[in-house]
Protein backbone atom coordinates (compact mmCIF):
# COMPACT_ATOMS: atom_id res chain seq x y z
CA UNK A 1 0.00 0.00 0.00
CA UNK A 2 0.99 3.38 -0.76
CA UNK A 3 2.87 5.42 2.43
CA UNK A 4 1.13 8.53 2.58
CA UNK A 5 3.45 11.41 3.88
CA UNK A 6 2.26 14.87 4.38
CA UNK A 7 4.02 17.12 1.83
CA UNK A 8 5.88 19.92 4.00
CA UNK A 9 5.88 23.76 2.39
CA UNK A 10 9.86 23.37 2.26
CA UNK A 11 11.12 25.70 -0.52
CA UNK A 12 12.59 24.22 -3.54
CA UNK A 13 14.70 25.69 -6.42
CA UNK A 14 13.85 28.06 -8.95
CA UNK A 15 14.81 25.77 -12.06
CA UNK A 16 12.07 22.82 -9.69
CA UNK A 17 9.36 25.07 -9.95
CA UNK A 18 10.07 27.13 -13.16
CA UNK A 19 7.19 26.42 -16.25
CA UNK A 20 9.73 26.41 -18.60
CA UNK A 21 10.13 22.56 -19.02
CA UNK A 22 7.20 23.29 -21.19
CA UNK A 23 5.54 19.76 -20.39
CA UNK A 24 1.78 21.64 -19.77
CA UNK A 25 1.82 22.23 -23.56
CA UNK A 26 -0.65 19.70 -25.74
CA UNK A 27 2.46 18.09 -27.65
CA UNK A 28 2.68 16.17 -23.77
CA UNK A 29 -1.28 16.04 -22.84
CA UNK A 30 -1.82 13.92 -25.67
CA UNK A 31 0.45 11.76 -24.59
CA UNK A 32 -0.65 10.95 -21.57
CA UNK A 33 -4.23 10.69 -22.96
CA UNK A 34 -2.60 8.22 -25.09
CA UNK A 35 -1.49 6.40 -22.26
CA UNK A 36 -4.64 6.32 -20.13
CA UNK A 37 -6.15 4.74 -23.21
CA UNK A 38 -3.70 2.95 -25.80
CA UNK A 39 -4.94 1.50 -28.91
CA UNK A 40 -4.59 -2.23 -29.35
CA UNK A 41 -5.76 -3.88 -32.45
CA UNK A 42 -7.50 -7.07 -30.11
CA UNK A 43 -7.68 -5.92 -26.39
CA UNK A 44 -8.45 -2.52 -27.11
CA UNK A 45 -9.13 -1.23 -30.58
CA UNK A 46 -11.60 1.70 -30.37
CA UNK A 47 -8.37 2.93 -28.06
CA UNK A 48 -6.45 6.05 -28.61
CA UNK A 49 -3.88 5.44 -31.71
CA UNK A 50 -0.66 7.26 -30.79
CA UNK A 51 0.86 9.77 -33.67
CA UNK A 52 2.25 12.18 -31.77
CA UNK A 53 5.61 10.25 -30.88
CA UNK A 54 8.08 10.61 -33.49
CA UNK A 55 9.39 6.68 -32.90
CA UNK A 56 10.79 4.71 -36.08
CA UNK A 57 9.59 0.96 -35.77
CA UNK A 58 9.87 0.08 -39.45
CA UNK A 59 13.19 -1.12 -39.54
CA UNK A 60 13.55 -3.64 -36.30
CA UNK A 61 13.09 -6.94 -38.39
CA UNK A 62 16.73 -5.66 -39.86
CA UNK A 63 17.94 -5.03 -36.19
CA UNK A 64 17.32 -8.18 -34.51
CA UNK A 65 18.31 -10.43 -37.48
CA UNK A 66 21.33 -8.61 -37.17
CA UNK A 67 21.84 -8.95 -33.36
CA UNK A 68 20.30 -12.71 -33.43
CA UNK A 69 23.34 -13.72 -36.41
CA UNK A 70 26.12 -11.58 -34.46
CA UNK A 71 25.03 -11.28 -30.41
CA UNK A 72 28.41 -13.74 -29.53
CA UNK A 73 30.66 -11.08 -30.41
CA UNK A 74 27.88 -8.30 -29.91
CA UNK A 75 27.71 -9.62 -26.35
CA UNK A 76 29.57 -9.19 -23.55
CA UNK A 77 27.85 -12.29 -21.81
CA UNK A 78 29.75 -15.07 -23.47
CA UNK A 79 32.91 -14.03 -21.48
CA UNK A 80 33.02 -12.88 -17.86
CA UNK A 81 36.68 -11.18 -18.67
CA UNK A 82 34.67 -8.60 -21.37
CA UNK A 83 32.00 -8.45 -18.16
CA UNK A 84 34.83 -7.39 -16.05
CA UNK A 85 35.50 -4.68 -18.44
CA UNK A 86 32.14 -3.23 -18.98
CA UNK A 87 31.02 -3.04 -15.21
CA UNK A 88 34.48 -1.48 -14.57
CA UNK A 89 34.92 0.76 -17.62
CA UNK A 90 33.43 4.46 -16.86
CA UNK A 91 35.82 7.05 -18.65
CA UNK A 92 34.08 9.95 -19.70
CA UNK A 93 35.53 9.70 -23.23
CA UNK A 94 33.63 6.35 -24.07
CA UNK A 95 34.78 3.21 -25.62
CA UNK A 96 37.67 4.47 -28.52
CA UNK A 97 35.76 1.35 -30.75
CA UNK A 98 32.39 3.06 -29.99
CA UNK A 99 33.64 6.73 -30.98
CA UNK A 100 35.11 5.44 -34.37
CA UNK A 101 31.87 3.53 -34.83
CA UNK A 102 29.72 6.50 -34.27
CA UNK A 103 31.93 8.64 -36.53
CA UNK A 104 32.02 6.17 -39.15
CA UNK A 105 27.73 5.58 -39.03
CA UNK A 106 27.46 9.19 -39.74
CA UNK A 107 29.90 9.22 -43.16
CA UNK A 108 27.63 6.34 -43.71
CA UNK A 109 24.19 8.07 -43.22
CA UNK A 110 25.71 11.16 -45.45
CA UNK A 111 26.54 9.02 -48.30
CA UNK A 112 30.43 9.16 -47.57
CA UNK A 113 30.00 12.98 -48.33
CA UNK A 114 31.47 14.20 -45.17
CA UNK A 115 34.23 13.07 -42.56
CA UNK A 116 33.87 12.93 -38.96
CA UNK A 117 37.06 12.64 -36.69
CA UNK A 118 36.36 10.13 -33.36
CA UNK A 119 38.66 12.13 -31.37
CA UNK A 120 35.60 14.99 -31.95
CA UNK A 121 32.69 13.12 -30.95
CA UNK A 122 31.25 13.76 -27.25
CA UNK A 123 28.93 10.95 -26.05
CA UNK A 124 25.76 11.96 -24.67
CA UNK A 125 22.74 10.14 -23.62
CA UNK A 126 20.74 11.00 -26.58
CA UNK A 127 20.38 14.02 -28.37
CA UNK A 128 18.07 15.53 -25.34
CA UNK A 129 21.15 15.46 -23.24
CA UNK A 130 23.35 16.91 -26.42
CA UNK A 131 21.35 19.97 -27.36
CA UNK A 132 21.58 20.46 -23.69
CA UNK A 133 24.96 20.54 -23.02
CA UNK A 134 25.67 22.65 -26.00
CA UNK A 135 23.53 25.69 -24.92
CA UNK A 136 24.94 25.25 -21.58
CA UNK A 137 28.26 25.69 -23.11
CA UNK A 138 27.25 28.57 -25.55
CA UNK A 139 25.14 30.62 -23.56
CA UNK A 140 24.21 31.91 -20.88
CA UNK A 141 21.30 32.76 -18.66
CA UNK A 142 18.85 35.33 -20.52
CA UNK A 143 21.10 35.54 -23.53
CA UNK A 144 19.34 34.13 -26.78
CA UNK A 145 19.16 31.25 -29.48
CA UNK A 146 17.48 31.90 -32.37
CA UNK A 147 14.85 28.78 -33.58
CA UNK A 148 13.08 28.37 -36.91
CA UNK A 149 9.59 27.89 -36.18
CA UNK A 150 7.68 25.63 -35.93
CA UNK A 151 10.05 23.53 -34.17
CA UNK A 152 9.94 20.33 -31.51
CA UNK A 153 8.64 21.04 -28.57
CA UNK A 154 10.90 19.24 -26.27
CA UNK A 155 13.23 21.99 -27.06
CA UNK A 156 11.09 24.24 -24.50
CA UNK A 157 12.42 22.16 -22.10
CA UNK A 158 15.98 21.03 -23.50
CA UNK A 159 17.14 24.62 -24.71
CA UNK A 160 15.67 26.96 -21.94
CA UNK A 161 14.97 24.88 -18.32
CA UNK A 162 17.58 24.36 -16.68
CA UNK A 163 19.77 26.87 -18.90
CA UNK A 164 17.92 29.91 -18.32
CA UNK A 165 18.35 30.48 -21.75
CA UNK A 166 15.63 31.94 -24.08
CA UNK A 167 14.65 30.59 -27.31
CA UNK A 168 13.90 33.62 -29.83
CA UNK A 169 11.62 32.70 -33.10
CA UNK A 170 12.77 32.70 -36.39
CA UNK A 171 9.44 32.65 -37.87
CA UNK A 172 8.87 30.62 -41.07
CA UNK A 173 5.91 30.68 -43.09
CA UNK A 174 3.52 28.72 -45.29
CA UNK A 175 3.52 31.33 -48.17
CA UNK A 176 7.69 30.50 -48.43
CA UNK A 177 6.96 26.60 -47.54
CA UNK A 178 8.32 27.31 -43.86
CA UNK A 179 12.11 28.21 -45.41
CA UNK A 180 14.40 29.78 -43.31
CA UNK A 181 15.02 33.15 -44.90
CA UNK A 182 17.69 36.07 -44.64
CA UNK A 183 14.89 37.80 -43.73
CA UNK A 184 13.57 36.31 -41.04
CA UNK A 185 17.01 35.48 -40.04
CA UNK A 186 17.32 39.18 -39.46
CA UNK A 187 13.99 40.00 -37.68
CA UNK A 188 14.44 37.24 -35.23
CA UNK A 189 17.69 39.24 -34.13
CA UNK A 190 16.74 41.86 -34.04
CA UNK A 191 13.96 41.26 -31.74
CA UNK A 192 16.32 39.86 -29.60
CA UNK A 193 18.66 42.45 -30.04
CA UNK A 194 15.17 44.87 -28.75
CA UNK A 195 14.37 43.07 -25.68
CA UNK A 196 18.49 43.39 -25.12
CA UNK A 197 19.22 40.15 -25.38
CA UNK A 198 22.78 38.57 -26.24
CA UNK A 199 22.26 36.48 -29.30
CA UNK A 200 24.44 33.42 -28.91
CA UNK A 201 23.46 31.27 -31.60
CA UNK A 202 20.87 29.89 -34.55
CA UNK A 203 19.87 26.69 -33.79
CA UNK A 204 18.06 24.36 -36.86
CA UNK A 205 16.89 20.86 -37.49
CA UNK A 206 17.89 18.78 -40.79
CA UNK A 207 15.81 17.49 -41.53
CA UNK A 208 13.22 19.71 -40.01
CA UNK A 209 10.78 18.28 -37.13
CA UNK A 210 7.99 18.42 -37.71
CA UNK A 211 8.27 19.84 -41.24
CA UNK A 212 9.50 16.21 -42.22
CA UNK A 213 11.80 18.45 -44.95
CA UNK A 214 15.36 18.96 -46.05
CA UNK A 215 16.93 22.24 -45.32
CA UNK A 216 17.97 23.02 -48.66
CA UNK A 217 21.92 23.60 -49.37
CA UNK A 218 21.69 27.47 -50.39
CA UNK A 219 19.85 27.83 -46.64
CA UNK A 220 22.28 26.13 -44.80
CA UNK A 221 25.13 28.60 -46.77
CA UNK A 222 22.84 31.26 -46.08
CA UNK A 223 22.42 30.39 -42.22
CA UNK A 224 26.16 29.91 -42.24
CA UNK A 225 26.96 33.44 -43.68
CA UNK A 226 24.56 34.93 -41.35
CA UNK A 227 25.95 33.43 -38.26
CA UNK A 228 29.44 34.25 -39.56
CA UNK A 229 28.55 37.99 -39.40
CA UNK A 230 26.64 37.93 -36.37
CA UNK A 231 29.74 36.12 -35.05
CA UNK A 232 27.18 33.91 -33.49
CA UNK A 233 27.05 30.07 -33.07
CA UNK A 234 25.17 27.73 -35.54
CA UNK A 235 23.92 24.12 -34.31
CA UNK A 236 22.29 21.76 -36.77
CA UNK A 237 20.40 19.21 -35.19
CA UNK A 238 20.66 16.40 -37.52
CA UNK A 239 18.97 13.54 -35.54
CA UNK A 240 16.77 12.62 -38.19
CA UNK A 241 19.84 12.69 -41.36
CA UNK A 242 19.34 8.90 -41.99
CA UNK A 243 15.48 9.34 -42.42
CA UNK A 244 15.07 11.47 -45.57
CA UNK A 245 14.23 9.55 -48.69
CA UNK A 246 16.79 9.95 -50.76
CA UNK A 247 20.48 9.92 -49.73
CA UNK A 248 20.76 12.79 -52.22
CA UNK A 249 18.19 15.29 -50.66
CA UNK A 250 19.76 15.61 -47.35
CA UNK A 251 22.62 18.02 -47.88
CA UNK A 252 25.04 18.63 -43.35
CA UNK A 253 26.51 21.05 -42.08
CA UNK A 254 29.67 19.04 -42.68
CA UNK A 255 29.15 18.99 -45.99
CA UNK A 256 28.85 22.12 -46.57
CA UNK A 257 32.13 22.99 -44.55
CA UNK A 258 34.32 20.64 -46.26
CA UNK A 259 33.22 22.57 -49.32
CA UNK A 260 34.46 25.81 -47.66
CA UNK A 261 37.96 24.04 -46.39
CA UNK A 262 36.46 24.64 -42.54
CA UNK A 263 36.54 28.32 -43.13
CA UNK A 264 34.15 29.21 -40.12
CA UNK A 265 33.83 25.71 -38.72
CA UNK A 266 34.97 26.49 -35.21
CA UNK A 267 31.61 28.56 -34.46
CA UNK A 268 29.48 24.76 -35.86
CA UNK A 269 28.14 22.33 -33.85
CA UNK A 270 26.54 18.89 -35.01
CA UNK A 271 23.94 17.35 -32.76
CA UNK A 272 23.20 13.34 -33.61
CA UNK A 273 21.52 10.35 -31.76
CA UNK A 274 20.33 7.24 -33.21
CA UNK A 275 17.13 7.67 -31.72
CA UNK A 276 15.22 7.98 -34.56
CA UNK A 277 17.68 6.66 -37.90
CA UNK A 278 17.81 3.32 -35.49
CA UNK A 279 14.97 3.35 -33.82
CA UNK A 280 16.44 3.30 -30.16
CA UNK A 281 15.59 6.17 -28.36
CA UNK A 282 15.99 3.90 -25.49
CA UNK A 283 18.90 3.08 -25.62
CA UNK A 284 20.20 6.53 -24.92
CA UNK A 285 22.91 7.12 -27.46
CA UNK A 286 23.78 10.92 -28.70
CA UNK A 287 26.60 12.95 -29.67
CA UNK A 288 27.97 16.11 -29.61
CA UNK A 289 30.37 16.65 -33.01
CA UNK A 290 31.81 20.48 -32.73
CA UNK A 291 34.64 21.65 -34.91
CA UNK A 292 35.47 24.08 -32.36
CA UNK A 293 38.74 22.18 -29.43
CA UNK A 294 37.36 24.28 -26.80
CA UNK A 295 33.70 23.48 -26.88
CA UNK A 296 34.99 19.53 -27.67
CA UNK A 297 36.43 19.77 -24.15
CA UNK A 298 34.34 21.32 -22.60
CA UNK A 299 31.47 18.74 -24.12
CA UNK A 300 33.54 16.30 -22.92
CA UNK A 301 33.72 17.27 -19.58
CA UNK A 302 30.11 18.06 -18.95
CA UNK A 303 29.01 14.98 -20.26
CA UNK A 304 29.85 12.97 -17.05
CA UNK A 305 26.80 13.79 -16.45
CA UNK A 306 24.72 11.96 -18.96
CA UNK A 307 27.40 8.98 -20.44
CA UNK A 308 26.04 5.91 -22.24
CA UNK A 309 26.55 2.51 -20.81
CA UNK A 310 29.49 1.01 -21.56
CA UNK A 311 27.31 -2.18 -21.98
CA UNK A 312 25.38 -0.17 -25.12
CA UNK A 313 28.18 1.07 -26.24
CA UNK A 314 29.83 -2.50 -26.31
CA UNK A 315 27.08 -3.62 -27.79
CA UNK A 316 26.06 -0.87 -30.39
CA UNK A 317 30.09 -0.32 -31.54
CA UNK A 318 30.57 -3.97 -33.53
CA UNK A 319 26.75 -3.59 -35.53
CA UNK A 320 27.86 0.03 -36.67
CA UNK A 321 31.01 -0.49 -38.08
CA UNK A 322 30.03 -3.56 -39.69
CA UNK A 323 29.43 -1.71 -43.07
CA UNK A 324 27.59 -4.58 -44.78
CA UNK A 325 24.99 -4.34 -42.27
CA UNK A 326 24.69 -0.16 -42.00
CA UNK A 327 24.35 0.27 -45.99
CA UNK A 328 22.01 -1.88 -46.03
CA UNK A 329 19.78 -1.18 -43.33
CA UNK A 330 20.16 2.60 -43.89
CA UNK A 331 19.26 1.65 -47.81
CA UNK A 332 16.23 -0.41 -46.89
CA UNK A 333 15.10 2.03 -43.77
CA UNK A 334 14.83 4.89 -46.14
CA UNK A 335 12.81 2.86 -48.63
CA UNK A 336 10.46 1.70 -46.11
CA UNK A 337 9.57 5.35 -44.75
CA UNK A 338 9.56 6.86 -47.85
CA UNK A 339 6.39 3.99 -48.33
CA UNK A 340 4.72 4.86 -45.33
CA UNK A 341 4.65 8.33 -46.17
CA UNK A 342 3.16 7.96 -49.72
CA UNK A 343 0.48 5.87 -47.58
CA UNK A 344 -0.61 8.41 -45.57
CA UNK A 345 -0.34 11.35 -48.06
CA UNK A 346 -2.01 9.59 -50.19
CA UNK A 347 -4.68 8.64 -47.66
CA UNK A 348 -5.37 11.92 -46.29
CA UNK A 349 -5.29 13.14 -50.56
CA UNK A 350 -8.43 10.81 -50.67
CA UNK A 351 -10.69 12.82 -47.77
CA UNK A 352 -8.98 16.42 -49.66
CA UNK A 353 -6.54 16.98 -46.54
CA UNK A 354 -3.76 18.97 -48.03
CA UNK A 355 -0.02 18.04 -46.13
CA UNK A 356 3.18 20.17 -47.07
CA UNK A 357 5.46 18.42 -49.99
CA UNK A 358 7.88 15.91 -47.51
CA UNK A 359 11.22 14.10 -48.18
CA UNK A 360 12.24 13.01 -44.79
CA UNK A 361 11.64 12.03 -41.32
CA UNK A 362 8.96 9.99 -39.05
CA UNK A 363 5.74 12.27 -40.08
CA UNK A 364 3.98 14.88 -42.35
CA UNK A 365 2.86 18.15 -41.69
CA UNK A 366 -0.91 17.79 -41.92
CA UNK A 367 -3.07 21.48 -42.90
CA UNK A 368 -6.58 21.12 -41.16
CA UNK A 369 -6.81 25.04 -41.55
CA UNK A 370 -10.01 24.88 -43.94
CA UNK A 371 -11.83 22.50 -40.95
CA UNK A 372 -11.15 24.85 -38.37
CA UNK A 373 -14.37 26.34 -36.76
CA UNK A 374 -12.46 30.24 -36.29
CA UNK A 375 -8.97 30.44 -38.35
CA UNK A 376 -6.96 30.96 -34.50
CA UNK A 377 -5.03 29.37 -32.22
CA UNK A 378 -8.19 28.33 -30.03
CA UNK A 379 -9.56 27.25 -33.37
CA UNK A 380 -6.71 24.50 -33.77
CA UNK A 381 -7.30 23.46 -29.84
CA UNK A 382 -10.63 22.61 -30.17
CA UNK A 383 -10.20 20.43 -33.19
CA UNK A 384 -7.47 19.00 -31.80
CA UNK A 385 -9.47 17.97 -28.65
CA UNK A 386 -12.25 16.53 -30.99
CA UNK A 387 -9.81 14.69 -32.62
CA UNK A 388 -8.08 13.31 -29.36
CA UNK A 389 -11.49 12.71 -27.61
CA UNK A 390 -13.88 11.48 -30.09
CA UNK A 391 -11.52 10.21 -32.87
CA UNK A 392 -9.06 9.11 -30.92
CA UNK A 393 -6.00 9.94 -32.61
CA UNK A 394 -3.32 11.81 -30.66
CA UNK A 395 -1.56 13.81 -33.08
CA UNK A 396 0.81 17.42 -32.23
CA UNK A 397 -0.84 20.54 -32.63
CA UNK A 398 0.92 23.37 -34.83
CA UNK A 399 0.73 25.76 -31.54
CA UNK A 400 2.61 23.30 -29.56
CA UNK A 401 5.20 23.68 -32.10
CA UNK A 402 5.15 27.34 -32.09
CA UNK A 403 3.56 27.51 -35.63
CA UNK A 404 2.65 30.93 -36.35
CA UNK A 405 -0.20 30.03 -38.49
CA UNK A 406 -3.36 27.99 -36.76
CA UNK A 407 -4.79 24.52 -38.17
CA UNK A 408 -1.33 22.22 -38.75
CA UNK A 409 -0.41 19.37 -37.35
CA UNK A 410 2.51 16.84 -36.85
CA UNK A 411 1.11 13.18 -37.77
CA UNK A 412 3.83 10.65 -37.31
CA UNK A 413 3.48 7.37 -39.07
CA UNK A 414 6.43 5.35 -38.13
CA UNK A 415 5.36 4.13 -34.66
CA UNK A 416 3.35 1.68 -35.51
CA UNK A 417 2.57 -1.17 -38.26
CA UNK A 418 0.82 -0.54 -41.50
CA UNK A 419 -2.45 -2.04 -40.33
CA UNK A 420 -2.60 0.01 -36.99
CA UNK A 421 -2.00 3.34 -39.95
CA UNK A 422 -4.98 2.05 -41.80
CA UNK A 423 -7.41 2.03 -38.90
CA UNK A 424 -6.06 5.65 -37.77
CA UNK A 425 -6.79 6.92 -41.85
CA UNK A 426 -10.08 5.34 -42.07
CA UNK A 427 -11.14 7.47 -38.64
CA UNK A 428 -10.03 10.46 -40.36
CA UNK A 429 -11.77 9.70 -43.16
CA UNK A 430 -14.99 9.17 -41.51
CA UNK A 431 -14.30 12.85 -39.27
CA UNK A 432 -13.71 14.23 -42.37
CA UNK A 433 -17.08 13.39 -43.55
CA UNK A 434 -18.97 14.37 -40.69
CA UNK A 435 -16.95 17.22 -40.44
CA UNK A 436 -18.19 18.48 -44.31
CA UNK A 437 -21.65 17.14 -43.09
C1 LIG B 1 14.75 17.50 -33.32
C2 LIG B 1 14.92 16.58 -32.15
N1 LIG B 1 16.01 16.73 -31.37
C3 LIG B 1 16.21 15.94 -30.31
C4 LIG B 1 15.30 14.95 -29.96
C5 LIG B 1 15.58 14.08 -28.76
O1 LIG B 1 16.12 12.86 -29.15
P1 LIG B 1 16.79 11.80 -28.15
O2 LIG B 1 15.79 10.69 -27.99
O3 LIG B 1 18.02 11.32 -28.84
O4 LIG B 1 17.07 12.48 -26.87
C6 LIG B 1 14.16 14.75 -30.75
C7 LIG B 1 13.18 13.70 -30.40
O5 LIG B 1 12.07 13.67 -30.82
C8 LIG B 1 13.98 15.59 -31.87
O6 LIG B 1 12.91 15.44 -32.66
Amino acid sequence: MAIEIVQPSVGLSKIAVSETHGEDSPYFAGWKAYDENPYHETCNPSGVIQMGLAENQVSFDLLEEYLEANLESANWGQKVSGFRENALFQDYHGLLSFRKAMASFMEEVRGGKAKFDPDRVVLTAGATAANELLTFILADPGDALLVPTPYYPGFDRDLRWRTGVQIVPIHCERSNNFQITPEALEAAYDHARSMNMKVRGVLITNPSNPLGATVQRKVLEEILDFATRKNIHLVSDEIYSGSAFYADEFVSIAEVLESRNYKDSERCHIVYSLSKDLGLPGFRVGTVYSYNDQVVTTARRMSSFTLISSQTQFLLASMLSDKEFTQKYIKINRQRLKKRYEMIINGLKKVGIECLKGNAGLFCWMNLNPYLEEPTIKGELAIWKTIMHEVRLNISPGSSCHCSEPGWFRVCFANMSEETLEVALSRIHEFIKRRKN
